[in-house]
């Protein structure tokens, strides 16, 4: 019989805690909503502790998603446990993750503290996470570097105390997967108790083996893994759930385990939470890359046409990259636009949400000849969150060359008002974002800029992503049209809504 393997998604908690990435609360519901169709086992949604922002984006998941376990994380403090247990209270299935650190370096150099005064520590925070929810997971931090006859005592503490999972994480990302493997072992022979709870890891990616590492301790008896989506997370990231899920699945015989993930929606998390996030993926990254499926070589495309398994290990639809594109042009009508969407897996969405999406298709179809489903999963994507527009783009005009200097004309709509600012800039979308600068009467501090193409051809859409500082929070936008300028202006104009929304929230 198999094994069941629970899948601990943790993208909007140490995910997020990689540099450049700020979610709102919208966007981490969004995530956690496709994390639910996604067929997570548990949802880490925040550090409620951290910030009012994280404490806000837990209980708002707490209050909406009820499938999954909703987790809060805590440091081993009683204020951190009150504070996650008030933002988890409202959840269907909450858990209190609490943790402390429990290497020689780090009990010596961050926490100061003796080992016996950590696993006083560990009984208390966990009998007191206990004494508000049922369900508590105690860390190990920095587990990997941990003394092993100490690592046996935590535990055995945190399960005496009433920890429901015990999680060892690679911290660092230092283990290899022999070692790590056989510390799962280890643990599994030696300590007292840890049969009737769950053995949870949770691998970080700095020398590339995170999943490697989960695995190995997989094979050798957790029973749930810690991930990200996208392999998100702090340095080098975490283990990329994606590639965990996939190779439990692909390779079933050798591994024996279940999860109970819909892997179709693989892509389309992947998708949502680099739109979201701004964090671009690498076009060879495994399972979800661009790449991930497509045949160059004559040698290899000779061997698919053949059987397909010559090199192909995995189908693209199974993690739902969609192979045959019907396309769509200017005489598609409503009935054949709807259709395509279902048949793209857009089965949640509105009747004003679909009427939105076809104002966009039509336009975009009497500028170019054919509309992939590349091109739809972008225009529905543009705004995958809805904030208020404050600005809009009425009208713009550029002036650009190769001997000239560039000059940009915008005219911006603020509820009925119209303001009309010009601006020179090095280029047309530098002179374009200081013209609309001016237009709002705002400074701007840009980030990061990234365009690509969304399909092939001089007709492609263009995609912008722009990212956005104030006071040391990123807000990012996105933009699309046939005209880079034309997207570029959207994605800036879209980041300082959201700023400026966020700003006007807080
Ligand atoms: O990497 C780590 O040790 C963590 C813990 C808080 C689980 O993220
Ligand atoms: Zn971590």
């Amino acid at each position: 019989m198999s094994k069941r393997v629970y899948i601990f998604d943790t993208t909007l908690r140490d995910g997020e805690q990689s540099p450049g990435i700020s979610l709102n609360v919208h966007e981490k519901v969004e995530i956690a909503a496709q994390l639910e169709r996604l067929g997570v086992d548990a949802i880490e949604a925040g550090f409620p502790v951290a910030s009012k922002g994280d404490f806000e984006a837990v209980k708002a998941i707490a209050q909406r998603i009820r499938k999954p376990v909703i987790v809060g994380l805590a440091r081993a403090v009683r204020g951190d446990i009150e504070r996650a247990w008030e933002a988890l209270k409202y959840a269907a299935r909450p858990r209190i993750h609490t943790f402390i650190a429990t290497s020689d370096i780090h009990m010596e150099y961050k926490l100061k503290m003796k080992p016996e005064e950590v696993l006083e520590q560990v009984r208390d925070a966990v009998s007191y996470a206990k004494s508000f929810c049922e369900d508590v997971e105690f860390s190990a931090e920095d587990g990997s570097r941990t003394r092993p006859d100490f690592l046996f005592k935590v535990i055995e503490t945190a399960i005496e105390a009433g920890a429901t999972t015990i999680n060892i994480p690679d911290t660092v990302g230092y283990a290899t997967p022999q070692e790590f493997g056989g510390l799962i072992a280890s643990i599994i022979e030696n300590v007292k108790g840890i049969g009737d709870v769950i053995l949870s890891v949770h691998c970080h990616n700095d020398l590339g083996m995170a999943v490697s590492n989960s695995l190995a301790a997989i094979e050798n008896g957790a029973t749930q893994v810690e991930c990200t989506v996208n392999g998100l997370g702090e340095r080098a990231g975490n283990a990329a759930l994606e590639e965990i899920v996939m190779a439990l699945k692909t390779r079933k015989g050798f591994y024996g385990c279940d999860t109970g993930i819909e892997t179709r929606e693989l892509y389309r998390t992947s998708r949502l939470v680099s739109h979201l996030t701004g964090v671009h993926i690498q076009p060879n990254k495994a399972i979800i890359g661009a790449n991930a499926f497509a045949h160059e070589s004559g040698i290899h495309q000779h061997g698919m046409l053949s059987n397909r398994e010559t090199y192909e290990i995995m189908t693209p639809e199974s993690v739902g990259f969609r192979q045959s594109e019907m396309v769509l042009g200017k005489h598609s009508g409503r009935h054949a636009f709807e259709e395509k969407l279902r048949d793209m897996g857009y089965t949640h969405m509105d009747t004003e949400k679909i009427n939105q999406a076809f104002t966009k298709f039509k336009d975009l179809a009497d500028k170019k000849k054919f509309v992939t489903d590349r091109d739809i999963e972008a225009l529905l994507s543009e705004k995958v969150i809805e904030v208020p527009t404050i600005y809009e783009i009425d009208y713009f005009h550029i002036s650009s060359g190769n001997s000239t200097i560039a000059t940009s004309t915008v005219r911006l709509k603020k509820d009925d008002m119209l303001i009309q600012e010009a601006a020179c800039g090095d280029g047309p979308i530098d002179a374009t974002f200081k013209a609309i600068e001016r237009a709002a009467g705002l400074k701007i501090n840009l980030k990061d800029f990234y365009l690509r193409a969304v399909t092939s051809g001089t007709d492609a859409l263009g995609e912008v992503t722009v990212k956005i500082s104030r006071n040391g929070d990123i807000y990012v936008g996105r933009g699309i049209s046939t005209d880079v300028i034309e997207a570029s202006a959207k994605g800036y104009v879209n980041a300082i809504n959201k700023m400026l929304y966020e700003t006007e929230m807080e």
